[in-house]
């Protein structure tokens, strides 16, 4: 499938777009249609990425971080959602990068704000924060025609007992995912260590939101769900890049929408936690496209 290269130039130096990991002048330059990576063995349509294409998630990904590390050095008690909006809104745009949310599906917004029972795609507004919230920043940012998704969980102020556990163990939730994905392991593995992980924590994994392909567009094949069995599902190939994104309950994992049809909360308005990042699977394990310690 040939796939225009998104307003990137390929310079004679670069890493051909074909995959091979080759310069390109040594490889395909002259070539009249510009090669792509193969598609994904099992699944053709999970489209996987070439070096030049994870050159530009990448990039994508340290506007995306550098956003969320704006937004935490501003976080206090007493701003409202609707100002995190604002913050995210222009330092993108300053940065010429295009908030992904904004007009998605008719989100109204540019990044989600979920404070507490909020599992995700909170819609910023005239919420105050307050001292022992805690809130997840979800940025996703269009680069050059490339995407990158990563999220955190900030505490306001100083946090409760509860808020640290579900903080604590969606953060760690997120790492015990990712040291599942190499070449061979499944989708499956990844949503059964995460599953095993948390609770075992006496936590629970919301089912209803998942994992997804990224890069090319906000939203592609694979799904990647954060529970599951071991060995089932699509296998891990090099070029496949993904969000892992476990949303983690301090009580039960059923939901409810609110009226607005985007905002998720817990059914028993226990404490939720996320952690999100993109990844990349590479021939030794993976690489973050966004990555911040865990
Ligand atoms: N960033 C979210 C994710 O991780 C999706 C948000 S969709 C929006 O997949 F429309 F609410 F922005
Ligand atoms: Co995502
Ligand atoms: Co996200």
């Amino acid at each position: 499938m040939n796939q225009p290269e998104r307003g990137v130039k390929v310079g004679r130096n670069d890493l051909c777009p074909c995959g091979s990991g080759k310069k390109y002048k040594r490889c395909c330059q002259g070539v009249a249609d510009v090669p792509r990576p193969k598609p994904h063995p099992q699944k053709p349509k999970i489209r996987l990425k070439s070096p030049l294409d994870v050159a530009g998630i990448r990039r994508a990904g340290r506007l995306v971080i550098d956003t969320l590390d704006l937004v935490e050095s501003r976080l206090a008690p007493g701003i409202t959602t609707d100002a995190i909006n604002t913050w995210v809104h222009e330092y993108t745009l300053q940065h010429k990068g295009t908030p992904a949310p904004l007009g998605y599906r008719g989100y109204p917004k540019s990044v989600c704000t979920s404070v507490n029972e909020v599992i995700c795609h909170g819609i910023p507004g005239p919420r105050v924060l307050q001292e022992g919230d805690i809130v997840n920043i979800d940025v996703t940012t269009i680069l050059d025609g490339y995407y990158a998704d990563a999220n955190k969980t900030f505490f306001i102020g100083t946090p409760g007992p509860e808020a640290r556990k579900i903080v604590a163990v969606a953060g760690q939730s997120l790492k015990e995912g990712m040291d599942m994905v190499r070449p061979g392991n499944t989708v499956g593995d990844i949503g059964w260590a995460i599953q095993k992980y948390a609770e075992g924590q006496g936590c629970s994994v919301v089912r209803d939101f998942v994992g997804h392909g990224v890069g090319f567009d906000f939203h592609e094949p694979p799904q990647i769900p954060h529970f599951g069995q071991r060995g089932q599902g699509v296998q891990l190939v090099p070029g496949m890049v993904f969000t892992i994104e476990p949303m983690i309950n301090l009580g039960g994992h059923e939901l409810i929408i609110l009226e607005d049809q985007w905002t998720a909360v817990t059914r028993d308005r226990s404490l939720s936690a996320q952690f999100e990042q993109t990844i990349l699977v590479t021939p030794e394990g993976w690489e973050s496209l966004t990555p911040y310690p865990l």
